[in-house]
Formats: C-alpha cells, structure tokens, sequence
C-alpha cells in the first residue's frame, strides 16, 4: 500500500531536508518567531546573516522590547516590508507587558498578537510546542495545490480557507515538526514556481497536477490589479561630507525610515533649489520594485560649498538633519538608498 502524503513528506525531509538553518534544533520561541517573521517576505540565503546580526544586537524579547524604534528599524534595514520590523518591536513590548516575558504556546493565542497571521503562529506553535497546526504560506500553498489538484482561487477567501482545511486533513499524528519543516523543503527546493523538479519529489507519483502534465498551472490565482508605475525625484544634498536626511512620515511606504528630500518632478526640484550656491548633478536612476508599484527614483546631488553655514535651506516634506554618512548607514534607511551610499563612498572622503 502507498504510504500516506505526509509520512513520504516525513520520510523525505530526515533524509533530504533542510536541518542544519539557524533557527533550527531549537524551541525558543523568540528565535522561532523571529525567523519566521524574517522568511516571511524574504529568501532565507538573504534572512541568514540579518537573523544573526539581530539575535547578537536582541539577544531575547526582554532586549527587543527595550530597545528603541529607531535601532529596531535600523537592524531591519535592507531587509525591506517594515511593518514586519515595527510589530516584532509591537509584539516583543506587548509579550513583555501581558505575558510576562514568554510567548503564549497555542498557535491560539499566538495568532493574537501582533504580526503573526494564521500560517506564522502556526509554525511557531508547531516548531515549540509540538502542537498539530497547518501552516499555509505562499510556498506551502503551491505544494498543496499541486498534489491535491486544488484548483479554487486562491486570490479569494474562500478559496484558501477550503485549501486551510484540506491542509489539517493532511497533517499527520507525529512527527508534526518534520512534516512542517518538510512542506516548506519542497517548496523551496523542489516543488519551485517555475519548472518544478518533480523528479526528486517524494509525493510525485501520485501528485494530482504531474499527473496532468502541467503543474506549473497551479495554484490557481486570479491575477491581482495591474501593477503601477511612479517617478520621483530625490535630493542628494551634502555639505563639509555631510548628508540631508529626513525621517519619513510613520504612514506610506518605508514609514519612519530615514530618506532624503524626494520631489514630484523636476520642476519641484528646481523650484527649492532655486538660489542655492553650490552645483547640482544628475545620478543614474534608480529602479525599485515595491508590492503596488515600480517607483523609478531620479537622484540629484547638489553640493554646498564648503563655506556654507549649512543652515537656512528650505528643503521639502519632513523635519531634517545633516549626517556624518558612516553615521548615515546605521540608521534604518531604505534598500535602493542603502545601495546608492554605498555605490558613493567617495563623500565620505569629502570634508
Ligand atoms: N520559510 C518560512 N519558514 C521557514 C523555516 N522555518 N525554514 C525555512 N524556510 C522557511
């Protein structure tokens, strides 16, 4: 008789799984959550060193919940989507106020706090506790979808809340922690998006969309709105190696971030520029892909002679300060800005 779905998914993770992550062989919760609010929107070759970096700066919720937004933000930079970044600090404050320090166990009540969805609290409860909870993130979705011939949108609520409940149909009696950590293995190494390498899967022979011959046309997903398109111009204003930077308003993208002036169009730029001594020059543009939109930024570096007393410029939006760059670089600052100060370190050789 074939084996169940899940003691070939059981079987296959011990022998061919992922087991040596830093975030596994261990059930502390705080590592648990942290990781998995890091590969929430992130690939884990990316989340590995941010994940060390911050365990050394917030060795535990108590540090976490201590530490001001502002360091929060900053050992978060680069890592991108910051609401993740402000409600680990929200969550790591609310456990430390209301749970005295220690993450609840059930998935229940884990899913209560803030940032942890359904398929988040999940995983923690799964990893820590033992508890059998179905997880249902993007990659777990397409392995389910394919195996079982899922083909209901999963774009609408419906639909994934039928995927949920064959997901916990599936869940096997032990062994829960191997089989979570196993659907998420062949998500990320064998059943992929594009050409899926169904011959190293264990599932494969009675996987519904091989058996179809096409399993790249699940899971089903009604295509969301076009994505849009915006320009912006930013100000690259530095004085004695110095950089104008502003703290972004706490709402729209990279909300509290540090970032410089940013302009509709030129026209803009030039009309707050107007009478300034000093050059401008342009910067090549920038392209950024963000979840709504491609924002093409357009850089423009005016220097400040060195006499300039540096105060009394009107420069556009948020309350500002001038920053030493190697100071600049450890603040929360946006990804493509990270880039661009790096790709500039001849500024900070200017004085
Ligand atoms: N993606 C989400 N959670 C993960 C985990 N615990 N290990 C590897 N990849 C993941």
């Amino acid at each position: 008789m074939t084996q169940s779905f899940a003691s070939r998914v059981v079987a296959w993770q011990t022998a061919h799984g992922r087991h040596d992550l830093p975030w596994q062989r261990t059930r502390d919760p705080y590592r648990v959550w942290l990781s998995e609010i890091m590969l929430q929107q992130t690939q884990v070759a990316t989340v590995v060193d941010y994940y060390r970096r911050f365990l050394a700066r917030f060795p535990d919720v108590r540090a976490l919940a201590a530490a001001p937004q502002d360091d929060v933000l900053a050992a978060w930079s680069g890592l991108g989507y910051y609401n993740r970044a402000r409600n680990l600090h929200r969550c790591a404050r609310q456990i430390v106020r209301e749970h005295g320090g220690h993450f609840p166990p059930t998935s229940q009540e884990l899913a209560a706090l803030p940032g942890i969805g359904a398929s988040t609290a999940a995983a923690i409860a799964v990893f820590c506790s033992g508890e059998r909870a179905a997880i249902l993130d993007g990659n777990v979705k397409r392995v389910l979808a394919r195996w079982l011939g899922f083909d209901a949108d999963l774009a609408r609520a419906g639909g994934a809340r039928a995927l949920l409940e064959r997901a916990r149909e599936l869940l096997p009696q032990g062994g829960i922690e191997a089989y979570t950590q196993g659907l998420m293995d062949l998500g990320a190494t064998v059943c992929l998006a594009r050409s899926p390498r169904c011959e190293a899967c264990p599932v494969a022979r009675d996987c519904h969309a091989r058996g179809e011959g096409a399993p790249e046309r699940y899971p089903v997903r009604s295509r969301n709105a076009s994505r849009g398109r915006r320009e912006s111009v930013w100000l690259w204003l530095q004085w004695r190696g110095r950089l104008w930077l502003q703290q972004r308003p706490a709402g729209g993208v990279w909300p509290s971030l540090w970032s410089l002036p940013e302009y509709p169009d030129f026209d803009a730029l030039r009309g707050a520029t107007a009478g300034w001594p000093g050059r401008g020059e342009a910067l090549p543009a920038i392209h950024h892909a963000l979840t709504h939109f491609d924002w093409v930024l357009h850089p423009r570096r005016w220097t400040l002679p060195t006499s300039h007393s540096g105060d009394g410029l009107f420069v556009a939006g948020e309350p500002g300060r001038w920053w030493r760059i190697d100071d600049a670089l450890s603040l929360g600052l946006p990804a493509p800005l990270r880039r661009l100060l790096a790709a500039e370190t001849p500024l900070a050789a200017i004085s």
